[in-house]
C-alpha cells in the first residue's frame, strides 16, 4: 500500500510517502524561523504559509519519486487538534486528492501519529503506556492498539514544552526554547531541591506545569544578575555556570514530575508493561536517560523514537494513517478538521476484510 501523509496541524508543513510501514520519502517547510519573531506561532500567517508550500511541496515529492496521484492508494492527513485555519489547507488538499484519484482517505489524530510514530523505527508492542510531551500537550494515555488509544490524563494547564519554551522566553533564548534549555541543561548541577514537582502529590494522572514556570520566573526576578549572563546563539557554549545550573534544576523538575505521573500509570494498569513515549520534549536528553532506567529497573520495554520522529513531521501521519487502514478504518469525504480544544469524533468507517 502506498500511503500519502500530509501534516499542516501548526507551523510545519510536511509530506511524505510510506510504503508498508516503511518510509520512501519526506518533504517538510518549516515555518519555525518566521513566527520566532512573534515569539510564538501566528495563526493567520501558519495557514497562509501551509497554503503557499503545500502544492509546490507535493508537486516535488511526487517528481522526487516519479509517481503520480493514481499511485497513492491511501491519503491520511492530520485533521486535530490543531490550528483551525492550517489542518484546513492539509485537509482540503487531501479531499481534493482522494476525490480526483480514488485514492482511500483517512483523517488521523495528530497525537495518536506521534505516540505510534516510533512504529516507523521498530515493532510497537501492545498494549502499552504513552506519554505524549510536546509544545501543546503533555497526556497519559493506555495504548490498546493503533485505533483504541485511550486518553488517562491531561494537564490543567501549561504543557511540559510550553513550560521550557516560556522559561526560555524569560530568558531570551530563541523561540521554541526547548532544545536550548536541554542543551544549557547538561551543562549544568541540577539542586534538586530549588523547584518544586507540581502536582504530583495526588491520585491523578493530570498534569500542571503552570507552578513551576512560575516559580522559576519568581526565582529568575529574585536574582536579576542570571538575566545579565544569557547568551547568543553564538555564545551558548560560554554561558555562566551559575544559568546553567538554574536551567538544569528546572529540567530536572520537569523531568520528575512527568516520571512521578507515568509511573502512577503504569501502578494503575500492572498488566501493562511497555511505555511509548513521544512528541517534541520526547527530545529532551535527560527525559530519554530518566524514562528509559526508570523502565529497566522495573523490567519494562521502552520506546523511544528518534529524535526527527519526535517532531511535527508527516511520516507519522502517513504511519498512523496506514495503520487504521490495515485494520478496516477509513473515513469518508464529509469528516472535519477538529481544532485545539475540541474532542475529535469517533466517526471513521470500519469494514472488515476486503477494505484493509
Ligand atoms: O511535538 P512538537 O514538535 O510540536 C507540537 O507542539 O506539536 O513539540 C515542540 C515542543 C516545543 O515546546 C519545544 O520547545 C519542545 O518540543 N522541545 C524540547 C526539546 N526539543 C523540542 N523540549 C525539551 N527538550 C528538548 N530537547
Ligand atoms: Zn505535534
Amino acid at each position: 500500500m502506498l500511503c500519502l501523509g500530509i501534516e499542516s496541524s501548526c507551523d510545519e508543513t510536511a509530506l511524505a510517502l510510506v510504503q508498508d510501514g516503511r518510509l520512501l520519502d519526506s518533504v517538510l517547510a518549516t515555518q519555525v524561523d518566521m513566527h520566532a519573531l512573534f515569539g510564538g506561532v501566528v495563526p493567520e500567517l501558519a495557514s497562509r504559509e501551509h497554503y503557499r508550500f503545500i502544492g509546490p511541496l507535493f508537486d516535488s515529492l511526487m517528481e522526487r519519486n516519479t509517481c503520480t496521484i493514481q499511485d497513492i492508494d491511501l491519503v491520511a492527513v492530520a485533521r486535530g487538534p490543531g490550528l483551525l485555519g492550517s489542518l484546513l489547507v492539509g485537509v482540503a488538499f487531501a479531499k481534493a486528492l482522494a476525490l480526483a484519484s480514488g485514492a482511500r482517505i483517512v483523517g488521523v489524530n495528530h497525537l495518536h501519529a506521534h505516540l505510534l510514530a516510533a512504529g516507523l523505527e521498530q515493532e510497537m508492542p501492545f498494549p502499552s503506556i504513552g506519554l505524549l510531551v510536546s509544545g501543546g500537550h503533555t497526556h497519559l494515555y493506555a495504548m490498546h492498539d493503533p485505533a483504541r488509544i485511550e486518553l488517562l490524563g491531561r494537564t490543567l494547564d501549561d504543557a511540559a514544552g510550553e513550560a521550557f519554551d516560556k522559561v526560555g522566553k524569560v530568558l531570551h533564548l530563541p523561540y521554541p526554547a526547548g532544545k536550548w534549555m536541554d542543551m544549557l541543561a547538561r551543562k549544568g548541577r541540577a539542586d534538586a531541591k530549588l523547584f518544586p514537582r507540581p502536582y504530583t502529590d495526588n491520585d491523578t494522572l493530570d498534569f500542571s506545569f503552570s507552578g513551576l514556570k512560575t516559580s522559576v520566573i519568581q526565582y529568575l526576578d529574585k536574582h536579576p544578575e542570571l538575566l545579565s549572563m544569557v547568551p547568543t546563539l553564538d555564545t551558548l557554549e560560554e554561558t555562566d555556570q551559575a544559568l546553567c545550573d538554574v536551567c538544569a534544576s528546572f529540567n530536572l523538575a520537569v523531568v520528575d514530575t512527568l516520571r512521578i505521573k507515568t509511573e502512577k500509570a503504569l501502578r494503575a494498569h500492572p498488566h501493562i508493561g511497555h511505555l511509548v513515549v513521544a512528541g517534541g520534549v520526547a527530545s529532551n536528553s535527560l527525559l530519554r536517560e530518566s524514562l528509559s532506567s526508570f523502565m529497566h529497573e522495573r523490567g519494562g520495554s521502552i520506546i523511544l523514537p528518534s529524535p526527527a520522529l519526535c517532531t511535527d513531521n508527516a511520516a507519522m501521519i502517513a504511519h498512523a494513517g496506514e495503520a487504521l487502514a490495515a485494520l478496516g478504518y477509513t473515513h469518508d469525504l464529509c469528516f472535519e478538521a477538529i481544532p485545539r480544544g475540541r474532542t475529535l469524533p469517533d466517526d471513521m468507517r470500519h469494514c472488515q476484510g476486503h477494505c484493509a
